[in-house]
């Protein structure tokens, strides 16, 4: 007897009316209108079922804060980092846990089970760590918390910032993090991604850096990382958030650099919301758009994911746990409107995202993890279109979430009173 039976759905690779077998929280088949006794049995009704979202880049120390203690005028992202420098003595752990605590709601809601989140270390207090350790331990039976440690104010430029790096991982974060764009000089930023790759090979950790978060087409850190990524051994291993220089590069210098990234095995993370609301700020007319080049980057062969990065906080005021909405910003800012761009950004969001993260169990295969979400619309395109409802989350195979049917009913006559946005 199987625990569960999802029948009539349709799948993330287009095959339609397929069944998905559950079997002690993992999916034991999947196969086109399998008939098995269940405990449970439920029909998707032709609607997407699809691994769960991920999010492989945000700040969950920070989401929830936004007016703490004053909004963010200017809106930039030094502005940003000056406010979080201002809210910084005043938080306490509690405010923290509950601000966190409350997101993941928000995050198991939209069907989103796995969250990256990068936890300042330039305190040294580190109370942003333990909280978030906490945290990461409370959620453990409903979502894959991710902590990096990351030197918001630099590693170099603060004072023992070496030391509460080294710290944060002693208490158990998961990932070395880093901004070498924010250190004093080029050299620096070059020093601080050596030092953190080495640590990170040392310690046998993944590495996740802010990177060239800058229109300043000069910061050239991600060609460093790519380096230290294979002197070190660590392909596969490395990931570049934001690397929003690249949008300004030279075309010829970018032509050498994807190759390079590409046989590094780096990975790069956009941030499509936080990106086209922070670049381009210092720019009259034209505006740069800023996300790095990413249908250019997944055609050099390079693993590219998409995150939230900031929801509510001193540098978006905006979000709301929604991947869906991430990946339609994506693939507006990229221009990836063709229907293999839309489904690469659905990918951005889920499969890409999961490997970024080396989350384990993920997919939709036999053995995978029985965690899916069950989307209003019938395929990927259309999910992004309508940041679809998600109907019913699982994780492991228990249901976790759910949202009704959402039906608009039009009062005209003569016309259909239903709505569903669908075609
Ligand atoms: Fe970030």
């Amino acid at each position: 007897m199987l625990d569960l039976l999802i029948t009539n759905a349709a799948l993330p690779d287009g095959r339609t009316g397929m069944s998905v077998a559950v079997q002690a929280g993992r999916i034991s088949e999947i196969a086109p209108q399998l008939e098995a006794p269940a405990r449970e049995t439920v029909d998707a009704g032709g609607y997407l079922l699809s691994p769960p979202l991920c999010d492989p880049h945000f700040h969950m120390d920070a989401t929830l804060s936004y007016g703490l203690p004053r909004v963010n005028e200017s809106g930039t992202l030094l502005e940003g980092i000056a406010l979080w420098g201002e809210l910084k003595p005043l938080l306490k752990a509690e405010d923290l846990i509950q601000r966190a605590l409350a997101y993941c709601d928000w995050a198991v809601a939209r069907g989103l089970l796995a969250i990256r989140s990068h936890v300042d270390t330039s305190d040294p207090s580190l109370l942003p760590v333990e909280a978030m350790l906490e945290v990461k331990k409370r959620v453990a039976p409903y979502l894959d918390l991710q902590l990096v440690a990351f030197p918001q104010d630099g590693l170099l430029r603060t004072p023992g910032g070496i030391d509460n790096m080294k710290r944060a991982l002693d208490l158990g974060v998961d990932v070395v993090g880093g901004i070498p764009h924010f250190e004093r000089t080029m050299a620096d930023g070059a020093t601080s991604v050596k030092l953190l790759c080495e640590a990170a090979a040392r310690r046998d950790k993944l590495v996740d850096m802010h990177c060239d978060e800058s229109d300043d087409p000069l910061s050239r850190h991600i060609e460093t990382l790519a380096f230290e990524t294979q002197r070190l051994g660590l392909q596969g291993r490395v990931n570049g958030s934001h690397c929003t220089s690249m949008h300004s590069m030279d075309n010829y210098y970018v032509s050498k650099l994807l190759p390079l990234i590409a046989e590094s095995g780096v990975s790069v993370v956009a941030n499509p919301l936080i990106n086209i609301t922070l670049q381009g700020r210092h720019d009259t007319y034209p505006k740069r758009r800023g996300m790095t080049r990413v249908p250019e980057l997944m055609a050099a062969g390079v693993t590219v994911a998409f995150g939230h990065d900031c929801v509510l906080d001193p540098w978006y005021g905006m979000g709301s746990a929604d991947m869906l909405e991430v990946a339609h910003m994506g693939l507006h800012v990229a221009q990836m409107t063709s229907q293999a761009g839309i489904r690469a950004c659905f990918d951005a969001v889920t499969g890409n995202a999961a490997k970024v993260m080396h989350l384990e169990g993920y997919g939709l295969e036999p053995g995978c993890d029985a965690s899916f979400v069950l989307l209003q619309a019938r395929d990927v395109v259309e999910a992004i279109r309508l940041r679809a409802h998600r109907l019913k989350v699982w994780r492991k195979g228990v249901v976790v979430a759910e949202t009704p049917e959402v039906v608009a009913k039009v009062t005209l006559p003569d016309r259909p009173a239903a709505v569903r946005f669908l075609r």
